[in-house]
């Protein structure tokens, strides 16, 4: 027991059994849980909003999954989700709300935060972004010299740069193909370069995204750019106006920098920046789908989050794939997860999904600040299929580390693909279920005997199998899928931070590099301080100086 009254995580009962189960579970191999269950590929799967999950190729029985939900129970993720949605503080060294299930929630919900109804705030902010996205889609809002803006830059960084990003190159075929998106996030000035070099600064709109407006890398950014406009444009600055709005939660900052606090798209301390895009930190997104689909994503969203409250914890999706997490983390040792779309839409998603699961739950310490002695968040990594088969799924296959994996596939094309390349279709996805069933059930070194490989190669071509994976397949990729998609992660993400007894919604641990770069500038641009700096940082000041030219 610590101070605050919860058990030690690695010292309930329920930890206990999960540890003794394991040990009976020993090397059971997925070849054998389906051939003692043939109904198995069909009874583990469960169907949430517009996603068939199918967790049959997992390393439990029913009793894991009966001692895992044990475990749920026992370290109170109900009573948590309850009070998120309910509007407590439940980010407690922040002290804040975690809301961002009221973005999306529908107009004529109430959730409080301090005894105040929230979602007015949101809908008043989304029509504001709706009645804005239209004037830029249609032509109406027109820049300094009166061209219509075909152009929009949206610039941040982290959970203000990667939502809106990934949701654009998600929903690319949803897109309003007429007008240019770039989104620009990192401090090396070549980012913003490359991103405006072939643009027309009368034509281009930037949209500054910072929940803060404080950060330094979108603030530089946003500087640069200003001066790129003004300097195509003759120098007016009253052409900020027209080309500049800002997404923040800092009225303050935003007007400081020079942009019309009336252009400002407000939200609100209560949405975490990596859980962010569902907020007015989508406006490019919304300009570029358009205002209605936007709407059904932010459906797509809440269908989720109803079922994540509601469903029972047998058939709540979000709930089982967190204490899956938890089960591969504490008792096989996997320390990284693979999340692998087989869509080449989704090629930011498992980057986004790195900002979303690794800043929220890369923490070693509990709630009431002890070391944890137990596993929290995994690496997340991954790229598109088929281009990772070609890559580095041998160490997946064949490698000595556990890796589970999630497999995202559709059962069909994008609308507007062409014709002639409908066929790759079902070539992708049958490398997508090929893969899964290769990790599962692999290839023993009798099959691969008989295939006549000589004595010295066999175990070279053997597949140990027994991988554990995850499949969650949807008709097509919608907004709303795509709504449905991230809520499923965000709330995975909580169960895991739950169950491992860590504040899932601070982000202390980036704060230490912004400030020691604050300190080393000086040193590489004015050579002072130098003697302030541990002996290696120093050599590599000077060496980059002399590099430098300086
Ligand atoms: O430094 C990390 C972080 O605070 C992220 O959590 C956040 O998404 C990002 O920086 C950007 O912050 P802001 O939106 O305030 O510019």
């Amino acid at each position: 027991m610590n101070a605050q009254g919860r058990t030690r995580l690695n010292q309930t009962p329920e930890w206990a059994a999960l540890g003794k189960h394991r040990e009976q579970l020993g090397d059971t191999h997925l070849r054998e849980l389906f051939a003692a269950d043939a109904a198995r590929g069909g009874r583990y799967t469960l169907q949430v909003g517009d996603l068939y999950l199918d967790y049959s190729k997992h390393l439990v029985t029913d009793e894991t999954l009966r001692l895992l939900r044990e475990l749920a129970a026992a370290t109170g993720v109900a009573e948590l989700r309850d009070a998120m949605f309910r509007g407590e503080k439940i980010n407690t060294t922040e002290d804040r709300a975690v809301l961002h299930t009221a973005l999306r929630a529908p107009r004529d919900a109430v959730v409080e935060v301090d005894g105040e109804n929230v979602v007015p705030g949101v809908h008043a902010v989304l029509d504001k972004m709706r009645a804005f996205s239209d004037r830029i889609r249609s032509g109406r809002w027109t820049g300094h010299t009166g061209k219509p803006i075909r152009n929009v830059v949206n610039i941040g960084i982290g959970g203000s740069d990667l939502g809106p990003a990934m949701a654009y190159e998600v929903l690319r075929s949803y897109t309003a193909r007429d007008l240019t998106f770039r989104f620009v996030s990192n401090v090396d000035g070549a980012d913003l370069h490359e991103a405006v070099r072939d643009l027309d600064p009368a034509e281009t709109l930037f949209i500054i995204a910072s929940k803060t407006f404080t950060t330094i890398e979108t603030i530089t950014n946003a500087t640069s750019a200003r001066a790129w406009l003004l300097d195509g444009l003759g120098g007016d600055e009253s052409a900020v106006a027209k080309h500049f709005v800002a997404l923040s939660t800092n009225a303050e900052k935003v007007g400081e920098f020079g942009i019309d606090t009336a252009n400002m798209f407000e939200f609100w301390d209560w949405v975490g920046g990596r859980y962010s895009y569902d907020s007015a930190i989508g406006l490019s997104l919304m300009i570029a789908i358009g205002p209605d689909r936007f709407r059904e994503m932010l459906d797509g969203f809440h269908r989720v989050d109803e079922h994540f409250r509601n469903a029972p914890p047998e058939a709540n999706a979000p709930l089982l794939l967190g204490l899956l997490g938890v089960w591969y983390g504490a008792f096989f040792d996997a320390q990284s997860h693979a999340v692998l779309p087989y869509s080449h839409y989704l090629s930011k998603f498992t980057a986004y999904l790195q900002q979303l699961d690794m800043e929220s739950n890369g923490k070693s310490v509990d709630r009431q600040g002890h070391r944890v002695d137990w596993q929290t968040g995994p690496v997340v990594w991954g790229t598109p299929g088929t281009n990772g088969q070609h890559a580095y799924y041998q160490l997946i296959h064949q490698g000595t580390k556990v890796i589970p994996a999630d497999f995202i596939g559709f059962a069909k094309p994008v609308d507007d693909l062409p014709h002639f390349l409908l066929a790759q279709h079902d070539l992708l996805m049958a490398n997508f279920f090929a893969q899964t069933q290769a990790l599962a059930f692999g290839k023993t070194p009798e099959e691969v005997r008989a295939e006549g490989v000589p004595d010295e190669l066999v175990a070279h071509k053997t597949f140990r199998g027994n991988h554990p994976t995850t499949t969650i397949l949807a008709e097509e990729l919608t907004p709303s899928v795509l709504g449905q998609l991230i809520a499923l992660y965000e709330h995975k993400v909580f169960v895991q931070g739950a169950v491992w007894n860590i504040d899932s919604f601070d982000q202390w641990g980036v704060e230490l590099g912004k400030v020691l770069a604050k300190k080393i500038e000086p040193v590489l641009t004015e050579g002072a301080g130098g003697d302030q700096l541990d002996s290696s940082t120093a050599t590599l000041a000077a060496e980059y100086r002399t590099r430098r030219g300086r």
